[in-house]
């Protein structure tokens, strides 16, 4: 190592390790008696609440698993350019955007859609499925909508958006107002089908990926109650989709329909298709044999093996953010209405991760407020385009683990799948199916009651 580069080493992990203290907690007995809680990921826990709360590593990695999560944290966000530049190439020849961090901006979710399109893509797809049960692209487009192009070729089209204002009044008379998009697709290069489902997805934030990468089967299948058999409303659905290294079906953990089976098909599959960099898990070019498609195309391998992996380690080893407040009585209020108006159900409090090939991630008692399970949440929310068994209405409950620091992170983000609510309490009233009773529990609460439950969730 040279010198400077040992001094930012160093300052490195002197920051790393003042994330991973709580500012009141002095001693090692201290850490010992803080409330379990506040450790969501367990030994993984970053305490810092700041503007970099999701850019922190996890606090039980070593000096060496740190270097190559500082690796790894350049790949993601740095831009990439067309082939034949110096650096970092393999973009395109068509892409959504040339880095991963500008989707996931700071690593949390892309904005309010109302706003600005910045970490949005446009799922597409025609009726029906294919051999494994995954969506059946657009011929000329594929499964997602290119919006950019390197200089030669020319993009798929554009994202176009329409709203529909839904007034909301509560029993008390307090009024809010939704905003339902419907997308289409404007300029298209090629002509559309006739018919075609859309499904607009934000860029959810990516932290503590690593910890739900390690919740194993049996956890998931235990939890699972598909067809409600202990009656309470609730079910939760396990996906199955196709594992490229395992060659089989195997349970879905990411995205909002839960359609990826890991951190590693993910990320190479953001490459493939966000960015158009080819890789060894997605070797051929997400616009194979388009007409639109000139140039800079490069089967098998834009980026190396060790890129790919490093990739996915830095994002493997993301710690969770620390809950704050827990004491304030206000949120333990919030907290206890979260449990009554059955949020806790699918917003599942704790769960005990299993054996990783990452030793950091295994058995952790974390707090992630998911079940990684798909639910029906209704009409409103729904897409109408199935992803394996995931059907239009059916999403996967999202952790809310770190949600509380959303807007300090990025002021302009937008909550929700598609990035369409504004507010915690939007996102909210947005549950139906299987969520009604929860979302109109919480429109019958007092205005202080709501504000609690809003502490909590901003606590988090
Ligand atoms: C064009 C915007 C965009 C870019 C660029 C992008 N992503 Fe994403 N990312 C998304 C969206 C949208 C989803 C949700 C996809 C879904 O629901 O199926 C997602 C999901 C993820 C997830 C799953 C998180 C979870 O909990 O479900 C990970 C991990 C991830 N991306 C990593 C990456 C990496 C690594 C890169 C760069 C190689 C990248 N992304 C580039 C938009 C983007
Ligand atoms: C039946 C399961 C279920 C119940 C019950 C439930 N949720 Fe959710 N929740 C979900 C799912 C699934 C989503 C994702 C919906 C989407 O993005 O379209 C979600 C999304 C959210 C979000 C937005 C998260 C994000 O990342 O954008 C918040 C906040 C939230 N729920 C809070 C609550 C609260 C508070 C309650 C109780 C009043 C509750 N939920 C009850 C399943 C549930």
């Amino acid at each position: 190592m040279r010198r400077s580069s040992k001094v930012i080493f160093f300052l490195l992990l002197v920051i790393i390790w003042i994330s991973c203290k709580k500012e009141d907690q002095q001693t090692d007995t201290d850490q010992e008696e803080l409330n379990p809680e506040y450790y969501s990921g367990g030994s993984t826990t970053s305490f810092d609440a700041s503007t970099s709360a999701y850019r922190r590593a996890l606090c039980n990695l070593t000096a060496e698993g740190i270097s190559l999560h500082t690796l790894g944290d350049g790949f993601f966000h740095q831009n990439f350019n067309p082939i034949g530049s110096s650096d970092a190439p393999g973009l395109g020849p068509l892409f959504i955007e040339s880095s991963c961090a500008s989707c996931h901006i700071q690593n949390g979710r892309g904005n309010l859609i109302t706003n600005s399109l910045e970490g949005f893509l446009l799922r597409v797809s025609i009726p029906g499925s294919g051999i494994y049960g995954e969506p059946l692209g657009i011929s000329g487009y594929g499964g997602q909508l290119q919006t950019n192009a390197i200089a030669g070729a020319s993009p798929e089209g554009e994202v176009a958006i329409i709203w529909d204002d839904i007034p909301i009044t509560f029993p008390d008379g307090y009024q809010v107002v939704l905003k339902q998009p419907y997308f289409s697709i404007n300029n298209p290069y090629t002509s559309l089908p006739p018919f075609y489902l859309r499904g607009g997805r934000t860029a959810p934030p990516i932290y503590g990926a690593g910890l739900l990468d390690a919740i194993s089967d049996e956890t998931l299948l235990a939890i699972a109650d598909e067809f409600d058999n202990d009656g309470d409303g609730i079910s939760g659905k396990i996906n199955r989709v196709w594992n490229k290294q395992e060659n089989a079906l195997t349970i879905g953990r990411f995205g909002w329909k839960s359609s990826n089976p890991n951190a590693l098909q993910q990320t190479a599959e953001a490459f493939s298709q966000d960015m158009g960099i080819t890789n060894f898990l997605f070797p051929i070019e997400n616009c194979e044999g388009q007409s639109n498609c000139v140039g800079g195309t490069q089967e098998g391998g834009d980026i190396s093996a060790d890129v790919l992996n490093t990739t996915n380690y830095y994002i493997l080893t993301l710690a969770p953010p620390a809950p704050r407040n827990l004491e304030d009585p206000n949120v333990m209020r919030g907290k206890q209405l979260f449990s009554e108006l059955s949020c806790a159900k699918c917003h599942l409090p704790e769960i005990t991760t299993g054996t990783h090939a990452l030793a950091e991630l295994s058995n952790q008692v974390i707090r992630p407020y998911t079940d990684l399970l798909l639910h029906e949440l209704g009409a409103g929310l729904g897409d109408g385009r199935p992803d394996y068994d995931a059907g239009a209405n059916e999403w996967r409950t999202p952790p809310l683990w770190g949600i509380g620091l959303t807007k300090i992170v990025n002021p302009n983000a937008g909550f929700l799948h598609d990035g369409r609510a504004a507010t915690l309490e939007e996102a909210i009233l947005w549950h139906e199916g299987e969520a009604e009773d929860s979302k109109v529990g919480y429109m019958n609460l007092s205005a202080a009651d709501r504000a609690a439950v809003i502490a909590f969730l901003e606590a988090l």
